[in-house]
């Protein structure tokens, strides 16, 4: 698997995939990649001709307490698993190679990135539109694709490539679950054996939820004091948020009638994790 560290050598990489006529997907990650990342590769490598994973802990996305220093990285790993999944390259940059040290431009957005996980990270989102923007201009691919487990992420970009014009077309995957229910994330990692069965609280609330739609339940507060009660039964649990919104503005709703998302942030320990669930009435 070729990893490519810098603009320069990728350029002409790419521009000769172009002048081929190829079709370039992009999979943007920040690495330590799991089934999650598989299954975004595996459904570029069938919708392109060439798929480039760019894997990048990216600095301006991470808080500052937050935990950049101890993500988790495994590049060797990373290559194998995009080899098997066919990806084309890896473009694995250092930071000085992506921000320049007095870089002073960001891609900032309005709306959308003020509530959930906007809330407790208020200059994430800030972070995430500025890389993504960047792999997009460096990379110029005809796809990319955005796991569905970071719903606001989705749809924050879906809206910033609306805004700002790009050519592009964004793919939205399924979350990729372990067998017991977890939500695939390389934040697992940091979770000790007793936090990773305390983690299950996250999908095991959420469901109780969905129940609740499925069963004809239209008033989001009911919902998501139900599931909330159930996260609080997990002592190890400490909720950040549990919100019903509208799954394109992200508005809070109030009376499920139109498509709605159901996210949640949970600390389970020090560990941050989110899951969420879409539910069209
Ligand atoms: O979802 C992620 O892993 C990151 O937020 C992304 C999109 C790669 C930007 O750094």
């Amino acid at each position: 698997m070729q990893i490519i560290k810098t603009i320069e050598e990728l350029r002409p990489i790419l521009k000769e995939f172009r002048r081929q006529g190829l079709r370039v997907g992009l999979v943007p990650t920040m690495g330590y990649l799991h089934e999650g990342h598989k299954s975004l590769i595996v459904k570029a490598v069938s919708e392109n001709d060439r798929v480039i994973v760019s894997d990048f802990v990216n600095p301006t996305q991470f808080g500052v307490n937050e935990d950049l220093s101890s993500y988790p990285r495994d590049i060797e790993r990373d290559a194998a698993l995009c080899e098997e999944a066919g990806a084309a390259l890896i473009f694995h940059p250092e930071p000085e190679e992506m921000y320049f040290p007095d870089n002073c431009t960001f891609v900032d957005m309005d709306q959308l990135t003020k509530g959930l996980c906007g809330k407790t990270r208020p200059t994430h989102f800030r972070g995430v539109c500025t890389v993504v923007s960047k792999l997009f201009h460096i990379v110029m691919p005809d796809r990319a694709y955005f796991g569905q487990k970071d719903a606001q992420q989705l749809a924050v970009i879906r809206r910033m490539v609306r805004d700002l014009n790009f050519d592009i077309t964004i793919v939205g995957c399924p979350i990729v679950r372990e067998a017991d229910g977890l939500a695939m994330s390389s934040r697992n990692t940091y979770l000790s054996p007793e936090e990773r069965k305390a983690a299950l609280i996250l999908h095991k609330s959420l469901q109780i939820g969905e129940e609740m739609m499925r069963a004809g339940e239209r008033d989001a507060l009911k919902i998501k004091t139900a599931i909330q009660a159930n996260m609080e039964t997990e002592v190890l649990a400490r909720v950040d948020y549990v919100e019903i919104v509208d799954a394109d503005s992200l508005e809070q709703v109030t009376i499920i009638e139109k498509p709605v998302l159901t996210a949640t942030a949970v600390y389970i320990g020090n560990t941050r994790l989110i899951d969420n669930f879409t539910y069209e009435p």
